[in-house]
């Protein structure tokens, strides 16, 4: 039997998106078992020996080993995709290297977030921005990004809405995780017992990203979401989950049952047979305590879905604002399982670049 799947790596494979990708990625439908990348510093280690996730690593690519490679060599390992996990800064250059070496690259990292040439994604949200991505050159790969981990739960919550409530302005208060800043992330001195109301650079990405996925396509360019995204990001000291205050200052007055019922039929990717689309994308809670990280973090089915749904509670609309909670978990759905839906998604639109030949 022939394997037809596509070959694919993870840039930056040691680190904490980088293993939520193997877990994902270990035996998925469409791509092949990763190449695990590193530096020089993870080289020759087995996944096994770096894993700092609570779930155990997949059986299959616990003992395998990282390696560090160049973008020549992924490309001579016959990679078609590459998951990119690597810090901001780091992973400009590399991602762009491998896309002119006809490698498609889903993101992550920062970098090209606001490229005007680069979709940031978010599928059940902006599919069609899949559209202004640069690959008219022959032998060039895909990029892709998804937006920061504090953004997608926002978005997706948001989304259903926008034409319904014509927002003024949007507030939106964060309680985000430790993982939210990789491994080892913040010193356990600086945030037990402690909130930290300052993540850095983080309310500045939560507008533009927000006022650019919400934005309209028109042709191969994004005219942004004509309100603006007020953020104020605090650390916390949960270990996975981001949790939101939202405020919505609302032009339009529709009744509390269509507001509920517009994110119940929210679910705009059904029928596409994306293996890792969480059906429905936005889980409407009704008890008066939640959604919690503890308890919710893990929304989100099929199985290979769990994690990729954003749990919207406590909703409260009293004209002009409409206030509620939402959480979803910063390293699948607002990490690695952000990019390989993306990868998906593009995939089955035939978005992919073949083989340069
Ligand atoms: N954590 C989240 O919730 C989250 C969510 C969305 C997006 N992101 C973004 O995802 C990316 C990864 O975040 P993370 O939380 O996984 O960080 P992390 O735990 O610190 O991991 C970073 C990884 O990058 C590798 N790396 C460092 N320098 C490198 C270089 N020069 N060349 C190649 N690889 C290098 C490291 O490999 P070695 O161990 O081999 O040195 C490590 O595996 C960042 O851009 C981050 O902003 C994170």
């Amino acid at each position: 039997m022939t394997d037809d799947r596509l070959p694919t790596a993870i840039l930056g494979a040691s680190g904490y998106i980088g293993q939520h990708f193997a877990r994902l990625l270990a035996d998925h439908p469409q791509f092949a078992p990763p190449l695990l990348v590193g530096t020089g510093r993870s080289h020759g280690q087995r996944l096994g020996d770096v894993w700092v996730l609570a779930e155990p690593p997949p059986a299959s690519l616990e003992p395998v080993r990282l390696v560090a490679s160049t973008p020549a060599g992924l490309v001579r390992a016959g990679v078609r995709v590459a998951f990119s996990a690597l810090p901001s800064g780091t992973a400009g250059p590399l991602e762009s290297e491998l896309v002119r070496r006809g490698v498609s690259v889903f993101s992550n990292a920062s970098d090209h977030r606001l490229d005007p040439q680069v979709p940031l994604l978010v599928p059940e949200v902006n599919a069609d921005h899949l559209a202004i991505a640069r690959t008219a050159r022959a032998g060039r790969g895909l990029l892709v990004t998804n937006p920061n981990c504090s953004t997608t739960g926002l978005v997706l919550a948001l989304a259903p809405l926008v034409g319904l409530l014509r927002p003024r302005v949007v507030h939106v208060t964060t309680f985000q995780s430790l993982s939210g800043a990789g491994y080892p992330g913040v010193p356990s001195l600086a945030i037990a017992d402690n909130v930290v109301p300052y993540i850095p650079a983080e309310e500045e990405k939560m507008a533009r990203e927000s006022a650019r996925i919400l934005g309209r396509r028109r042709g191969t360019t994004v005219a942004e979401a004509p309100f603006p995204v007020l953020a104020s990001c605090a650390r916390v000291a949960t270990r996975e989950g981001h949790l939101e205050s939202v405020v919505v200052e609302a032009t339009r007055s529709p009744t509390h049952a269509k507001i509920t019922e517009a994110w119940a039929r929210f679910d705009p990717l059904a029928g596409l047979g994306l293996p890792t689309a969480p059906h429905p994308p936005v889980e409407l809670h009704g008890g008066s305590d939640r959604p919690q990280p503890l308890r919710d973090r893990w929304a989100g089915s099929p199985a290979r879905a769990r994690g990729m749904a954003a749990v919207v509670g406590r909703v409260r609309w009293e004209f002009p604002y409409l206030r509620f909670f939402v959480l979803s978990h910063n390293a699948v759905r607002g990490g690695a399982g952000g990019s390989v839906l993306n990868a998906e998604y593009a995939l089955a639109r035939g978005a992919i670049p073949s083989r340069r030949s």
